[in-house]
């Protein structure tokens, strides 16, 4: 059971470097305009996309040796710029509600970007520091808009390495959640350990044990979840959702 979407979709793997070759402009539109295709909430479409390819405005991101990335923000600016042109003064867009569809409407149009892209050969990644970034200075976003998510997009300089998935019953509850055993947790996540001791050289895991990091749990959760980056991270994003004004 397979067609061409399906295929594609098998092949993801992230692509985080690239080419000079610039996108051509009638490639960027048809993947944005498949992009907009995406279902939304009451097809206000309540996002809008950011296509930034100057470079310097890249490197003002933090984003580096990549050609083009587009910004999805969770816009509700636009739709009550058009209320109140219609004498609807008074229209409760930035509410929390407003938020997470507007927010979800963002994502998914950027996901049927990242799929249409990765379909004509383009590698794509995405930046999940977008959420904190402070952003104004560098796009000039008005109230009522929170930036949801980063594609990063180019031609590929390498194939990438389709990575390791936790297997669908790690991940899929028939009708209610079953919680997990211990056991269950430990065959779920075996393989991510079994690559991590293989996968690393016996140089770099004597590295790591050193620093008391003896599986990969231990590795994510020493690096990953360091409370006082995290906590920096979080800082930024309650930033820029108070300077949206929505209300959440
Ligand atoms: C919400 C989100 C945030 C991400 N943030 C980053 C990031 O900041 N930098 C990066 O290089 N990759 C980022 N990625 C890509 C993931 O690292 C990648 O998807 C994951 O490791 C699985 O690898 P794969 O996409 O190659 O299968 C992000 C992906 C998502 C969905």
């Amino acid at each position: 059971m397979s067609n061409e979407v399906i295929e594609s979709l098998k092949k993801h793997r992230s692509i985080r470097s690239f080419k000079e070759k610039k996108i051509e402009k009638d490639i960027l539109d048809e993947i944005i305009g498949v992009g907009l295709r995406a279902a939304n909430g009451g097809n206000l479409q309540g996002y809008s996309l950011i296509i930034i390819d100057d470079l310097d405005r890249l490197e003002k991101l933090g984003v580096y040796n990549t050609p083009l990335a587009i910004v999805a923000l969770a816009d509700a600016y636009r739709t009550k710029r058009w209320f109140n042109i219609f004498g609807e003064d008074k229209v409760a867009v930035n509410t929390a509600h407003g938020f997470f569809i507007n927010n979800w409407d963002a994502l998914i149009c950027l996901h049927n970007i990242a799929i249409a892209a990765e379909s004509l050969g383009l590698g794509t990644y995405y930046n999940g520091d977008v959420t904190s970034m402070d952003l104004k200075n560098v796009i000039n976003n008005p109230e009522y808009t929170f930036p949801s998510g980063m594609l990063c997009l180019g031609y590929p300089k390498d194939e990438g390495k389709i990575l390791d998935r936790l297997p669908l019953e790690a991940i899929v509850h028939y009708n209610s959640y079953k919680i997990p055993t211990e056991k269950d947790i430990k065959k779920w996540y075996g393989e991510k350990e079994r690559l991590f001791q293989t996968r690393n050289s016996k140089e770099r895991l004597k590295e790591l044990k050193d620093k008391g990091i003896f599986n990969i749990a231990q590795a994510y959760s020493k690096s990953k979840f360091k409370k006082e980056e995290l906590d920096r991270i979080s800082e930024g994003i309650k930033r820029n959702i108070k300077e949206s004004g929505y209300d959440i």
